[in-house]
C-alpha cells in the first residue's frame, strides 16, 4: 500500500479542527495589526532562494526540493517565504504604494531535514514581513505582535532571544575576525564547523556538536564589532520592547540559519517541543532586495511561526475555545418518510447555523448507537409517531434526557 512521503503527513479530523481554530485566530491577530494577506506560488525559479537565503546556508546547500522543469529551468519548492515575498513586493512595484507593507501569508513550506518530532520535510508557517522602513519601530512591532499571536493561542511561557547581526560593515568586521581566530584552532572543530569555519563562520557559533563548545565558548561577541547605528537601532528595539511589557533575553551568539539578516534577529523558544524547540524565528533584512537584483530597496523585517510547532504547544497548553466543536444535532429517522421530513429539518436548522448531519433510515438501537458514537450533543429521534404528532424525541446524549419537542421549538433547545 502507498504511504503519505517520509517527513510528510496527514493532518486528520478532529485535530485538523484546532489547526483551522489557529489559522482563524492568527489572522484576526494580523487584522487588528493592519496585516494583509499575501499568497504567493508554492514552487519559484531557484535561483531566488540561491540569492535571497545565501548558498551556504544549510538550506540552499542541502535541503531544497529542486526539479528540473520540462523547458529545462530550475525549479524549487519554496523552503521559506520571506524571499518570495520580496520577490513580489519589487515585482508589482509595492514600493510605489505609500506608507510601509505589512504583509502576511500562512501556507506549506518544504525543507529535506532528517524528520524527527517537531520537524518534517513538509512543514507550515505563519508569518509576516513589514517592509518599507528602517526604523526599529517596526522590529519591536514585529516582535509584539508574535507574542500577542502565541497570547491569543494561549501560549504565555515562550521565551524570547534577541540579537543584532550588525550591518554589512560591522559584520564584515566579525566574520573576518571569525576566519582568523578559527583558522587557528581548525582541527579542533567538528567535520561541519571546519567546513563553516571557511564558508560560512556566523553558523559556527550556534553549533550543538559538544566538540566544538570549547571553542565556540571563547570566541568574541558580535556586540564588540557593532558600529554605532547598529547599536542605536538595537538598543532602540530593546527599549520599544521594555516600554511593552515584553521580557526578552540578549544572545549574542543567535545569528539564525539564513544569510539575509541584518540588525535585529529574534527567536520565540518553547519548553513543550524537545529538541525542536524554536517555535518562531525572525529578523530584518535590509540587503534582501538587493541581492536579488533590485535596484529598488525593500528594507523591512519579519517573522515565520513553525505551524506545526504551534500545535504541539496549542495542544498542551489546551486553552479554552480551541477544542473541537462537537456536532449539534443527530438526526435518526426510522423510515423513508421519516427521513425526508428529518431532511428538511436538517436544512431549516444548517441555514440557522447548526452542524447536523442526517442518518439514513434505519433501525431504532442502531441509530441510537449510531448517534452516540458521532460525538453530538443530541439526537432527533423521528418516526411513524412523530410524523403523525409534528414533535420529536430531541435526546440529550450526554444526560440521557429525552422530551418531545414540537419543530417550531428545536431552534430554541439546541441553544440551550
Ligand atoms: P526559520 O527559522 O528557518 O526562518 O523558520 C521559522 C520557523 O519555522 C522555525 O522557528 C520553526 O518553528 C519552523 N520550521 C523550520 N523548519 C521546520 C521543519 N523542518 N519542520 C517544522 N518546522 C520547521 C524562516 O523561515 C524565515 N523566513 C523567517 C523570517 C521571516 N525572517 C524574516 N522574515
Amino acid at each position: 500500500m502507498i504511504k503519505a512521503v517520509k517527513g510528510t503527513r496527514d493532518i486528520l479530523p478532529p485535530q485538523s479542527a484546532v489547526w483551522n481554530r489557529v489559522e482563524a485566530t492568527a489572522r484576526e491577530v494580523f487584522r487588528t495589526f493592519n496585516y494583509h494577506e499575501i499568497r504567493t506560488p508554492i514552487f519559484e525559479e531557484t535561483a531566488l532562494f540561491a540569492r535571497g537565503v545565501g548558498e551556504e546556508t544549510d538550506i540552499v546547500s542541502k535541503e531544497m526540493y529542486t526539479f528540473d522543469d520540462r523547458d529545462g529551468s530550475k525549479l524549487t519548492l519554496r523552503p521559506e517565504n520571506t524571499a518570495s515575498v520580496i520577490r513580489a513586493y519589487i515585482e508589482h512595484r509595492l514600493d510605489q504604494i505609500p506608507g510601509t507593507k505589512r504583509l502576511y501569508y500562512l501556507g506549506p513550506m518544504f525543507r529535506r531535514e532528517r524528520p524527527q518530532k517537531g520537524r518534517y520535510r513538509q512543514f507550515f508557517q505563519i508569518g509576516a514581513e513589514a517592509i518599507g522602513l528602517e526604523s526599529p519601530v517596526l522590529d519591536a512591532e514585529i516582535i509584539e505582535l508574535v507574542s500577542t499571536l502565541l497570547g491569543s493561542c494561549g501560549i504565555h511561557d515562550s521565551r524570547l532571544l534577541i540579537n543584532s547581526v550588525g550591518d554589512p560593515d560591522s559584520r564584515g568586521r566579525y566574520v573576518a575576525k571569525l576566519k582568523e581566530l578559527l583558522a587557528a584552532h581548525i582541527h579542533e572543530l567538528s567535520a561541519d564547523s571546519q567546513r563553516r569555519a571557511v564558508t560560512n563562520p556566523l553558523r559556527v557559533l550556534d553549533s550543538k556538536d559538544p566538540q566544538d563548545q570549547p571553542i565556540v565558548e571563547k570566541l568574541p561577541s558580535i556586540h564588540d564589532f557593532l558600529n554605532d547605528s547598529c547599536r542605536d537601532h538595537f538598543a532602540a528595539v530593546c527599549r520599544y520592547l521594555t516600554d511593552r511589557g515584553i521580557a526578552y533575553e540578549v544572545n549574542p551568539r543567535l545569528v539564525r540559519g539564513l544569510d539575509y539578516y541584518t540588525h535585529t534577529t529574534f527567536e520565540f523558544l518553547h519548553g513543550a517541543l524537545g529538541a525542536q524547540n524554536a517555535i518562531c524565528g525572525g529578523g530584518r533584512y535590509n540587503g534582501l532586495a538587493e541581492s536579488l537584483g533590485s535596484k529598488v530597496p525593500a528594507p523591512g523585517i519579519g517573522f515565520s511561526i513553525g505551524q506545526d510547532r504551534l500545535l504541539m504547544a496549542v495542544e498542551d497548553a489546551k486553552p479554552a475555545g480551541f477544542e473541537p466543536k462537537p456536532l449539534d444535532l443527530f438526526i435518526a429517522p426510522m423510515t423513508e418518510d421519516a427521513f425526508q421530513l428529518g431532511a428538511r429539518q436538517a436544512k431549516q436548522l444548517r441555514q440557522a447555523g447548526f452542524s447536523v448531519e442526517v442518518a439514513p433510515a434505519g433501525k431504532f438501537k442502531k441509530l441510537l448507537e449510531l448517534a452516540s458514537k458521532s460525538g453530538a450533543r443530541f439526537a432527533l429521534l423521528i418516526g411513524d409517531d412523530e410524523i403523525a404528532t409534528n414533535r420529536f424525541g430531541l435526546k440529550n446524549l450526554a444526560t440521557g434526557e429525552q422530551q418531545a419537542v414540537a419543530a417550531f421549538d428545536l431552534t430554541a433547545h439546541l441553544l440551550g
